[in-house]
């Protein structure tokens, strides 16, 4: 476990008002660990306060692309908390689709929300973190293998993973650890699009909320720097990407088999394919 490890801990969530962000949230305040909660719904981050106590809870309800207010996001924390001890880079957005079907102002916007902010947000943190400090970013095994007709995303995944496994390098000697966890589907308000989702996302198995923090929680407490979930689709992805013909040849197999588990997913949620 982190030398900052324990009950007086200060974590930064990004993303914590649905899915991912909210269950490491869930899991910091279940130790009595501190937590500060950023999104833009500030009502949900309002009653997550509530729930964990307020003395324990600092709201930050804002927008991730107003680096103003991210850059002096670390400095807030330490006015109010007094230390800074984790940052979890989580909160993330996809407009999916062929890049020639979205807007430059939406493929802008991915690459804003899931690599601007995070390395932003990151330099400012490391400005006021001592030894002992953790940043977790939440990438994607779309930034290990990219997926078609999610190229803008998976680029934003791949800079995000790049640039978390640089830094490890530079903030190593200092003694603040850097990770990344990269996962595939999972079960959350961001593949509520599904009828857009690729087939080949389906392929994987999903993983839940709570099973993608319980990931990210054992990065921040000292496990390894980078973390794919499913760990066998982190290895497929990896050969699929140092051999791009041979992901070329599988990906209509894998396409055929996340059809069918697309729609049990959408039988399993009420709804048959596009209803
Ligand atoms: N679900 C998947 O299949 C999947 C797979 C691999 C990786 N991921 C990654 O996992 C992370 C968490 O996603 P999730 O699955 O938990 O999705 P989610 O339930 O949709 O949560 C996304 C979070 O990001 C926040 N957010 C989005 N844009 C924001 C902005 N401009 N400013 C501030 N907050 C913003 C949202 O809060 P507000 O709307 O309140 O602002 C929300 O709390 C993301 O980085 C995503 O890329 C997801």
């Amino acid at each position: 476990m982190s030398a900052a490890a324990g009950a007086g801990r200060v974590t930064i969530v990004t993303g914590a008002s649905s899915g991912v962000g909210l269950a490491v949230v869930k899991r910091l305040a279940a130790r009595g660990e501190r937590v500060v909660l950023v999104a833009r719904r500030k009502d949900k981050l309002d009653a997550l306060a509530r729930e964990i106590g307020e003395e324990r809870a600092m709201v930050c309800a804002l927008d991730v692309t107003d680096l103003r207010a991210i850059e002096g996001l670390p400095r807030r924390v330490i006015d109010h908390f007094g230390r800074l001890d984790v940052l979890v880079n989580n909160a993330g957005l996809n407009h999916r689709g062929p890049v020639a079907e979205r807007t430059a102002a939406e493929l802008a916007d991915i690459i804003t929300v899931n690599l601007v902010a995070p390395i932003a947000l990151t330099r400012a943190a490391l400005a006021v973190m001592d030894r002992g400090a953790a940043i977790v970013n939440v990438a994607s095994i779309a930034g290990m293998i990219p997926v078609p007709e999610e190229a803008t995303y998976s680029a934003s995944k791949a800079g995000l993973r790049a640039f978390t496994r640089a830094l490890a390098e530079e903030q190593r000697s200092r003694g603040v650890r850097i990770a990344s966890v990269c996962p595939g589907p999972i079960d959350t308000d961001f593949i509520a699009d599904v009828d857009h989702v690729p087939d080949l996302v389906f392929s994987q198995p999903m993983a839940t909320p709570d099973e993608v923090a319980a990931e990210v929680i054992a990065c921040i407490d000292g496990g390894a720097e980078e973390v794919a979930l499913p760990r066998t689709t982190g290895k497929l992805a990896t050969l699929g990407y140092v051999f791009p013909a041979l992901a070329r040849a599988i990906r209509p197999a894998l396409a055929r088999r996340g059809a069918v588990n697309k729609r049990r997913y959408l039988e399993r949620k009420g709804r048959g394919a596009g209803s």
